[in-house]
């Protein structure tokens, strides 16, 4: 019996690991006949050469890399872009202040001369894409195996300068597979970005965190902004003499509403998945990494927000970041607990049984995973180390700054005065935006709190054990006297905080004032404790995790080979992905339908709340009913947002949802609780993709921004 049921189990794993049908974020340079057969099937109308092409222009085209983690489309010829509210977050938060508050109240350009500048803001068009595999291979070829992985970033960062040396392009080579296949990336990026429309908060970010990850949705994730270049037509700096972008490509916009069933296609680019973990590496996770991450961001939520609710001016400026600690603060918890209940790691376990099967005749690949558990378990007692650096005493924005200014000491005590001089130089704008985003309150209280998380949750032969003797003498430590105390002292003194002294001392670096100041020793004390306890036992652990899951892959896909229903994991590079608008049952006696609509925003409605206020006149509007052409003929109301069972992950926010004819019907903005352990394994059931129905977006634009210069500039497909 037991035999049998095994040899069930392992039937099944063979299966469910050969079949990827909805599962599967594709380049869409190297999309297999037998996948695009598959697009077909759901419901493409499209060609091959329509979605990508290297001569002609195609969809890709329509897509850019916006800021530095989301997505965004063209959908005019005068470069029009859609993206989410949550991509513009940070920029619309920088263009406003406290009486022009364009967050809360929202903003919409009537003309292109009222559009705002973004200062930093660029979006990034690829050009093309190489296999660069054999010349990575050959100059990793030059270190020992246990130094590939701390050389790699370095030597890919110097073959792509190498490559955009003299062109007006960027070129960006990416790691495929964990190792085994590089690709090179030629992007062209767009320097004057402005911001053309976005709705206020309480429709772009409505339902807030509560609602966040989570099905159904009532949340209007919009933002728009415009593409402008030179006379040329190239790339060009902010310059009030600059021109619209006149796209390749830009997408039409279908007004035709979705049904159950419908094909969608995914296009962005999603920033990391980890599909191929071991079952070792979520163990890591589950135990360690994700629940000392989620405690401690807790931790910092609730002192942010004790101020942002007291003072607008302090919302303002710590909005961004605290929306960003937030998402992957609720994901991470999520990602728990759906691992948990899933079973991840017995999944993973199975698939190494069967990699072992596999590989039981070839010796290169004995004791890989013997080897991968001690390497685990050599890490594990330093890893919450790790995350307490990063999340808890570099959680202050102040720890975390004046532990940047420890490399002018470290140059210095070099005797490399010039490289000193030059790095404090090389600071400055990074400190004008530390110190602009600085709020000393919340601040000083995250400093007390961290420093005595980390006393009583890391051992005690870890800690920086001078700092707590000296600490102690400012009260007990299982007290929050030193701690408050300690906090005050650095806030009221350090000179870091003082932006004139500072400014100057980044011009002529004198270390004498920085040891003597509070905030520096005390980051120094975290960062020169990790550097003698923990760094010797991460670079331990990252040079030979990396050699054996770069083996584990390459055995992988040796295994598959032939298969083309074989992705590579998500890393910030062009992918498609497809499916189809999708219900599902997310546990035992409930149903979510695929759409949801503007009904649910006058039931979560609550006037004057954080999260669930909306404006007086979008209340009106569906009141009234006045819904126009956006009105969806089935239930006779907006339909907000819908979802499908494409395969996205962060990054994708803002990516379009096309049909299968490629028209624009949606924009993704998020993925559900159920299934929030989709970086490491994809729920086939359960994983959806949420996305904002465009008609939502139009209705806003139009009926309460007033803003039909906008509509007019869309190619809107209405039969
Ligand atoms: N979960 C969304 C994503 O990662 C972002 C939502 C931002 N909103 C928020 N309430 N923090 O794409």
């Amino acid at each position: 019996m037991k035999t049998l049921l095994l040899k069930f189990i392992f039937f099944l794993v063979l299966i469910s690991t050969s079949v990827r049908a909805d599962e599967g974020m594709w380049l869409p340079s190297l999309l297999g006949n037998k996948v695009y057969n598959e697009m077909v099937k759901k419901g493409l109308k499209l060609t091959k050469e329509q979605l990508y092409s290297m001569n002609k222009n195609s969809i890709k085209d329509a897509i850019v890399l916006f800021g530095s983690g989301c997505t965004g489309e063209i959908v005019s010829k005068e470069g029009l872009l859609f993206t989410n509210h949550h991509c513009g977050y940070d920029n619309i938060a920088s263009v406003s202040s406290v009486a022009h508050n364009y967050l809360k109240d929202g903003f919409w350009a009537k003309t292109k001369q009222e559009e705002i500048a973004c200062n930093g803001l660029t979006v990034q068009f690829l050009i093309k894409i190489e296999d660069v595999t054999d010349k990575v291979t050959a100059k990793l070829k030059e270190f020992k195996p246990n130094e590939v992985s701390s050389k790699l970033q370095g030597v890919l960062a110097e073959l792509g300068a190498t490559a955009s040396k003299d062109t007006p392009y960027e070129v960006r080579i990416n790691n495929f597979f964990k190792g085994n296949q590089f690709l090179q990336f030629t992007y062209q990026r767009f320097k004057d970005v402005r911001l053309v429309g976005t709705p206020p908060e309480s429709i772009g970010k409505f339902g807030g965190d509560t609602d966040n990850w989570q099905w159904p949705r009532h949340t209007g994730d919009f933002s728009i902004f415009r593409v402008y270049t030179d006379k040329n037509g190239n790339p060009a700096e902010y310059n009030s003499e600059n021109i619209p972008l006149n796209p390749k490509h830009f997408l039409p916009v279908s007004i035709k509403g979705v049904k159950d069933g419908d094909y969608a296609m995914i296009y962005g680019y999603p920033g990391s998945t980890n599909r191929y973990e071991t079952s070792y590496g979520i163990k890591q996770k589950i135990d360690i990494d994700n629940p000392n991450l989620v405690e401690l961001r807790d931790a910092r939520l609730k002192l942010m927000y004790a101020e942002m609710v007291k003072d607008p001016a302090v919302k303002l400026k710590l909005a961004g970041n605290y929306a960003n600690v937030a998402n992957y603060w609720k994901f991470f918890d999520g990602e728990s607990k759906q691992l948990i209940k899933h079973n991840v790691i017995a999944q993973k376990e199975n698939e190494e049984k069967e990699f072992e099967a596999w590989a039981a005749s070839k010796p290169e690949y004995a004791n890989l995973f013997t080897n991968i558990k001690n390497t685990y378990q050599n890490w594990r007692p330093y890893s919450k180390h790790r995350v307490y650096l990063n999340e808890g005493i570099n959680g202050s924005a102040l720890l975390a700054f004046a532990g940047t200014l420890k490399q002018i000491d470290v140059l210095y005590k070099a005797g490399k005065n010039d490289d000193a001089a030059k790095y404090a130089k090389n600071l400055k704008s990074f400190y004008v935006k530390f110190i602009d985003a600085e709020d000393i309150p919340s601040d000083r209280n995250i400093v007390a709190t961290v420093i005595k998380m980390f006393f009583n949750n890391i051992d005690e032969n870890q800690r920086p054990q001078e700092f707590y003797s000296k600490l102690k003498t400012m009260g007990n430590l299982s007290t929050d006297e030193p701690y408050q105390k300690l906090a005050k002292q650095i806030f009221e003194t350090s000179f870091i905080l003082n932006k004139e002294k500072f400014e100057a001392f980044l011009e002529k670096p004198d270390t004498a004032i920085l040891h003597k100041d509070e905030a520096y020793k005390t980051a120094s004390a975290f960062v020169d404790n990790f550097n003698a306890n923990v760094a010797p036992q991460l670079s331990k652990f990252n040079a030979e995790i990396y050699t054996l899951n770069n083996l584990y892959l390459k055995g992988v896909l040796e295994m598959r080979k032939g298969n083309e229903f074989f992705y590579p994991d998500a890393n910030q590079t062009m992918r498609v992905s497809f499916g189809n608008v999708k219900s599902y049952k997310p546990k035992d006696g409930v149903y979510y339908k695929e759409i949801c609509t503007v009904k649910g925003i006058t039931e979560k409605y609550v006037p004057g709340d954080y999260e669930f206020d909306a404006p007086a006149k979008l209340i009106d509007l569906i009141n009234k009913k006045d819904f126009g052409q956006y009105v969806d003929k089935q239930t006779n109301d907006i339909v907000v947002s819908f979802i499908t069972n494409n395969d996205i992950t962060g990054g994708n926010s803002g990516s379009p949802v096309l049909n299968g004819k490629g028209e624009l019907i949606g924009l993704a903005f998020d993925g559900n609780y159920e299934a929030l352990s989709h970086k490491l394994a994809v729920d086939k059931e359960l994983n959806r993709t949420i996305n904002l129905d465009i008609r939502y977006m139009l209705f806003v634009i139009e009926k309460l921004g007033g803003a039909t210069n906008i509509i007019n500039e869309l190619n809107l497909i209405k039969i």
